[in-house]
């Protein structure tokens, strides 16, 4: 008996170790399958009151998630009901290749009105709605965003 208790408890742990170590194996595969295919996405587009009453700017916006799975929208300012006029909120809609949950955002503006956006929330099939907080004037000709994914982003083409 004093030989089996310490046994059994090691046969115990090595045994929810195991199954906890599947548990994450099968949700990550289960969750990479999902992310095949397109996706649609939700765009709320907050043009900050301090930006210029009309912008011509072009706009272009990339987002993703943490895995390096990323959306491309060469020109938001086109997207069908997206308005980039002072102090409103628009939404609009895109499609692009799934991704989890969001985490960075990157702006690409040019043009010479000086588009700003106070903020843009943006959510997809398997994304909770996820808000990026601008306020401030984006630079023309550079890339300008924010990323909050714990581990950094690959470009996509690395996973592609
Ligand atoms: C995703 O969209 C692209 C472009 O619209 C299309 O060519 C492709 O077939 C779509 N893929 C799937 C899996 O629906
Ligand atoms: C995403 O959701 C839209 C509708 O909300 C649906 O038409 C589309 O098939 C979904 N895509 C995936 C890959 O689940």
């Amino acid at each position: 008996m004093k030989v089996l208790i310490p046994f059994l408890t090691l046969l115990f742990v090595v045994v929810v170790g195991f199954s906890r170590a599947e548990d994450t194996l099968i949700s990550s595969q289960t969750h990479q399958k999902d992310l095949i295919g397109n996706c649609s996405y939700l765009i709320n587009i907050y043009t900050s009151c301090y930006s210029p009453r009309r912008t011509r700017d072009h706009i272009s916006l990339a987002f993703g998630d943490k895995y390096g799975h990323q959306v491309y929208v060469p020109r938001m300012d086109e997207l069908p009901s997206a308005k980039l006029d002072r102090c409103i909120t628009k939404a609009a809609r895109c499609t692009g290749p799934c991704t989890s949950q969001i985490c960075y955002m990157y702006i690409y503006r040019n043009g010479d009105d000086g588009w700003k956006p106070h903020d843009i929330t943006v959510s997809g099939n398997f994304s909770k709605p996820f808000v990026f907080y601008f306020n401030t004037l984006i630079p023309n000709h550079a890339w300008f965003g924010f990323n909050f994914c714990k581990t950094s982003s690959l470009p996509s083409s690395a996973t592609a």
